[in-house]
């Protein structure tokens, strides 16, 4: 049930969007997708979905090719859209029931399985209110309950927290792991890269309408799953003290190369984790009283930015 997408290509007149694009997405688990604006995430979740052709390249959706196969891919993945537009006189169950039946769910199942997605969403008390009413958040939890519906095996997701209150993107969190442990296959681009990390096994990156990769991954980086994936990156971390100051003096050391922020606080750059506890003994044996020393950004934001600064 993987996504293998080999060196696509997609233009719109002079436009390339998607200029040799090529990443696997193992099967069963969350991966991000990752890139600046106008890096074409949009264009390749569109043909993954099977709702734009490539000019060239291969795509297989758990087996199935979008372009020869689109009745099937449709009928094996959800897709959820960045804005998901809705028919703004029909209510809620009446905009999901017309998905149900065209997926080919009989009435009374296709009724059941609307109710029971708009419980999930938590929309239950909008069933029966024009889509017309809704809030943009409320849009996009009516629009994750569309692509919920025939319970796909292929979820793509563009962009699926934006607009959404914290509440519902923690419950977007914790049932796009549910689904990615039952075996779904789950591709997700998002901006908002400390809340993607929470969520993912991996990720894809992309710039230029092409993957671009991190550095080779050294064997031995802790930090759990998505370090695995994003390669190694230089870390900086924040240290806060009981006296700025002598914090400060210690820090900006020529040999330590500390930074001091108005906050207090003091950045450090670390290569690994052993370089991380090394500066923290060696603030404590200076006599530093350390309160806090943690990683300034999550390691998804830090590659990401590392790689933007090799792209300039
Ligand atoms: N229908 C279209 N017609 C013309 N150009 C398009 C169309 N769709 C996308 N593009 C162009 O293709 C490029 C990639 O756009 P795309 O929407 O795929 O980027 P994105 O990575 O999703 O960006 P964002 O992070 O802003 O959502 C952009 O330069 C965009 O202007
Ligand atoms: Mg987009």
């Amino acid at each position: 049930m993987s996504i293998e997408i080999n060196d696509v290509f997609r233009s719109f007149g002079h436009v390339l969007a998607v200029a040799g694009m090529s990443a696997t997405v193992p099967a069963g688990t969350v991966t991000g997708l990752v890139g600046p604006n106008g890096a074409g995430k949009s264009t390749l979740l569109l043909m993954l979905a099977g709702l734009l052709c490539p000019d060239s390249g291969e795509i297989r959706i758990a087996d199935l090719d979008p372009v020869a196969q689109p009745r099937e891919v449709h009928r094996t993945v959800g897709w959820m859209p960045d804005a998901f537009g809705t028919w703004d006189s029909l209510t809620c169950l009446e905009i999901l029931e017309t998905f149900a039946d065209a997926q080919g769910l009989d009435r009374a199942a296709g009724r059941r399985r609307c109710n029971e997605m708009l419980s999930t969403v938590h929309l239950s008390e909008m069933t029966h209110a024009p889509a017309r009413v809704l809030s943009r958040g409320q849009k996009q939890r009516l629009g994750l309950a569309r692509a919920l519906l025939h319970q796909p095996k292929v979820l793509l997701l563009d962009e699926p927290a934006a607009g959404m209150d914290p509440r519902s993107r923690a419950d977007l969190r914790v049932l796009l792991k549910d689904l990615a442990s039952e075996g779904v296959t789950i591709l997700i681009s998002s901006h908002i890269l400390s809340e993607l990390e929470q969520m993912i096994d991996g990720a894809v990156f992309m710039a230029h309408g092409k993957a671009v990769h991190p550095p080779e991954v050294p064997v031995n980086s802790g930090d759990g799953p998505v370090s695995r994936l994003t390669g190694h990156v230089q870390r900086q971390w924040s240290m806060r003290a009981l006296d700025p100051v002598a914090l400060a003096t210690w820090a900006t050391d020529p040999q330590i190369g500390g930074q001091p922020a108005q906050d207090g606080t003091v950045v450090l750059r670390a290569d690994d984790d052993t370089q991380a506890a090394s500066l923290l003994r060696g603030a404590i044996e200076a006599g530093v009283e350390v309160v806090s020393f943690t990683p300034a950004m999550g390691l998804l934001e830090e590659t990401y930015l590392m790689m933007e600064v090799e792209r300039r």
